[in-house]
């Protein structure tokens, strides 16, 4: 009797939907993928090229009439961090896209710069692990042309998981696979799955963090929470990590000459989560929204505060509506605030007490930074790289 189906491996199955045996869909797999290139250059191995175009009859693209000027807006890390290389992800995925290149395939070889590299404890290979000290890594991504989108959550071992994410929009019929079920697709489809996305300094920090919260299990449940922040803002201050890291992540949009728009949103989430802790940026609507005929808005900050407003939806429909950008994130900030009313989210002013900031685009290719506080963001223009101060909607600290 035949194995069941679904015991069978990824390669087999979907060699199977499409028509190719299984051998022959691993070799058109990896012969797009050469593991060890893949890890070394970081390069943007566009997944979705791998597969045959077949596989669910290619997604028209939009062959709009407009021209725009090309814009690339992200968050701060994403002209900050260059992997050892000469670009930071908005640079690169500026120059893809102005040199044709397909606009979310640029904006993930942007951000594959940050999520390869060790230094932003915040997103991909070092960034923070969960309580347990595993490295759990989510992303998602939305291609406005084919209106395709795809993502991952709680994937473990994969430098990459906006590639995984692609992979997911461009090889299967969901959108989201989450755990261990996302490491064995990718393993699958020939990315590298390593045992440890720690570096020496997330698992030194991450040992610290656990010496000293671990005496706070006797606390009340809400007294727990506010003692843990306040000691994983200490060890991240006091191991050089960059506080407004805390619910670190990059998102990177990207507007074509031809008005394409694309976005992706990767992560490690909170730092020292509950494992399985899944925030914002996997979940379309909240991590990262777009409409190709109106704009993009992707997050970075406390993922929960957004997952309770789908505030990239929202901003969105609010240019739907006419809105600029900057108006239309504020007003998703206020719906923040409004929706904050629990006094442990509330600093001694009785406003929120976190960071949450919005990055976002619109079909013309105007663009803005939002902020609950003031903080940067990312921008390429034809005009280069650079780092702008967000519209904050409060005036002083989070935490004061
Ligand atoms: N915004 C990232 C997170 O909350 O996980």
């Amino acid at each position: 009797m035949p194995a069941r189906w679904y015991t069978q491996p990824l390669s087999r199955r979907v060699g199977a939907w499409i028509g190719l045996p299984p051998a022959a869909f691993r070799e058109c797999v990896m012969s797009r993928i050469n593991r060890r290139q893949f890890v070394q250059t970081g390069a943007a191995v566009a997944v979705a090229a791998a597969a045959p175009k077949s596989v669910f009859g290619q997604a028209p693209t939009v062959m709009t009439p407009k021209s725009v000027k090309p814009l690339v807006v992200a968050s701060a890390n994403g002209n900050r961090f260059k992997n050892g290389g000469t670009q930071t992800a908005v640079e690169k995925a500026f120059a893809m896209i102005t040199s044709g290149a397909d606009v979310l395939d640029a904006v993930i070889a942007g951000v594959n710069i940050v999520e390869l590299d060790p230094l932003d404890t915040s997103v991909g290979f070092g960034g923070l692990p969960n309580a347990d000290g595993v490295v759990q890594l989510d992303s998602c991504c939305m291609h406005g042309p084919k209106k395709r989108a795809g993502g991952v959550a709680e994937i473990e071992g994969v430098k990459t998981p906006s590639l995984v994410g692609k992979a997911v929009a461009d090889l299967t019929d969901h959108h989201l696979i989450v755990g261990q079920g996302a490491q064995e697709f990718a393993r699958n489809l020939g990315f590298e799955v390593v045992p440890d996305l720690n570096t020496d300094t997330s698992r030194k920090a991450w040992l610290e963090w656990k010496r000293r919260t671990d005496p706070l299990h006797y606390l009340t449940p809400a007294d727990r929470a506010l003692e843990v922040k306040k000691i994983s803002l200490a060890v991240m201050r006091e191991f050089g990590f960059d506080p407004a890291h805390y619910y670190g992540t990059i998102n990177c949009d990207g507007l074509s000459p031809k008005g394409e728009i694309c976005g992706v949103t990767t992560t490690s989430g909170l730092a020292w989560k509950i494992p399985g802790r899944t925030g914002d940026s996997p979940i379309l609507g909240a991590g990262l929204y777009l409409d190709n005929e109106v704009g993009a808005a992707g997050s970075t900050g406390r993922g929960e505060a957004n997952l309770y407003n789908l505030c990239s939806y929202l901003i969105v429909e609010n240019m739907r509506r006419g809105m600029h950008p900057k108006d239309a994130g504020l007003d998703a900030l206020k719906r923040i605030q409004s929706n904050t009313i629990e006094k442990r989210l509330l600093n001694d002013r009785g406003l929120p007490n976190f960071s949450i900031n919005f990055y976002i685009l619109n079909a013309k290719g105007e663009h803005a930074g939002v902020g609950m506080y003031a903080a940067t963001y990312a921008v390429c223009t034809e005009n280069g790289a650079q780092t702008l101060p967000v519209e904050p909607l409060l005036q002083g600290r989070a935490d004061q």
